[in-house]
Parts: C-alpha cells; sequence; structure tokens
C-alpha cells in the first residue's frame, strides 16, 4: 500500500517524501485513461492529507483537441465539471500556461467560486511537450495562504506529473 505521508516539521524533507509517494502512485499507471484517473485520484487524496489549511485540492484535465478543461480526480466538495481557457483562475492557467498564485480570491477577476469556502488558491499548470494537458487547483478558507515556497513546491509536483503522463 502506499505511504500517506503526514508532516514532520522539516519541510524540505516532507516535500521529498511527498514527491516520492507521488512518483509511486504515478508510475503504477499503465498509459491509459482509466489507470491515469486512478493513479491522479489517488495523488489528489494525498495531497489532500498533505497541505494544511485548505479545502480543496484536486485536477482539471484539457479535453484533447479543445481548449476546456474538465473536473478530474479531486479532493473536496463537488465542483464546476467543465471550465472554458481563460475563464477562472483554472483557465488563467490553462490560456497562460503559467501558474497562477492567487493571494485573494475576491481581487481576481472571473473567479470562479466551486466551493464558497475558498479564499486563496494556487494553480499549476502540467505540461507536457509545451502543451498543458491538466492543471493542479489547490484552495484555501484562508486569505494570503500560499506562498512563493508553495508555488514552488506546486511546479515539483506538476512536473512529477508531467514526467509520467
Ligand atoms: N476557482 C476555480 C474553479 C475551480 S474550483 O476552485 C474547484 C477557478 O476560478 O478557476
Amino acid at each position: 500500500m502506499f505511504h500517506v505521508v503526514t508532516a514532520s516539521g522539516d519541510r524540505c524533507e516532507d516535500e521529498r517524501q511527498l514527491l516520492e509517494s507521488l512518483e509511486a502512485m504515478l508510475e503504477s499507471s499503465h498509459g491509459d485513461l482509466m489507470t491515469r484517473y486512478a493513479s491522479l485520484a489517488n495523488a489528489a487524496a494525498l495531497l489532500g492529507h498533505w497541505f494544511d489549511d485548505i479545502n480543496w485540492v484536486g485536477f482539471y484535465l484539457r479535453r484533447p483537441h479543445s481548449d476546456d478543461l474538465v473536473l478530474g480526480p479531486f479532493s473536496g466538495k463537488p465542483a464546476c465539471s467543465e471550465i472554458r481557457a481563460g475563464k477562472g483562475v483554472c483557465g488563467a492557467a490553462l490560456s497562460s500556461a503559467q501558474l497562477q498564485l492567487v493571494v485573494d480570491v475576491a481581487q481576481f477577476k472571473g473567479h470562479i467560486a466551486c466551493d464558497s469556502a475558498s479564499r486563496s488558491e494556487l494553480v499549476a499548470p502540467v505540461l507536457v511537450d509545451g502543451q498543458v494537458v491538466a492543471v493542479l487547483d489547490i484552495d484555501s478558507p484562508t486569505i494570503g495562504r500560499f506562498t512563493d515556497a508553495d508555488a514552488d513546491f506546486a511546479m515539483r509536483i506538476v512536473a512529477t506529473v508531467a514526467a509520467y503522463w
């Protein structure tokens, strides 16, 4: 069974262990959609346990040959099932292929409030061959929850996801 990582207080070591667990989950996927889904579902559950002070974490997957994102595996309350490119924070990450760190969602024009508890948000694009294939979305009920260190770590998480895509 997979080891569910819990925080030890040593951030560097905790991040290393999280990425190791994530790799173990992702490498069991066989490249087909169903096992990729299963691996991402485990990844979302792992991340949901790992990050403190969050109310939602999960993946939106890009519909092939389109500019739409479709809800993928997640941990949290039910969420919007489709997001167009350029819409909301996730759509901004898709359009720009850039990480979005939103300190206060009330200040982000067009923010999509799937969970009314969300106050800040971090969205990182999963890039494969230069194309966004998915985004990782993390929401917190606290304004300013996410730091630059969280942003760097989110980029390492999506790089790991991309390596096993
Ligand atoms: N807030 C996101 C929508 C997804 S939910 O937060 C799960 C956005 O503005 O794109």
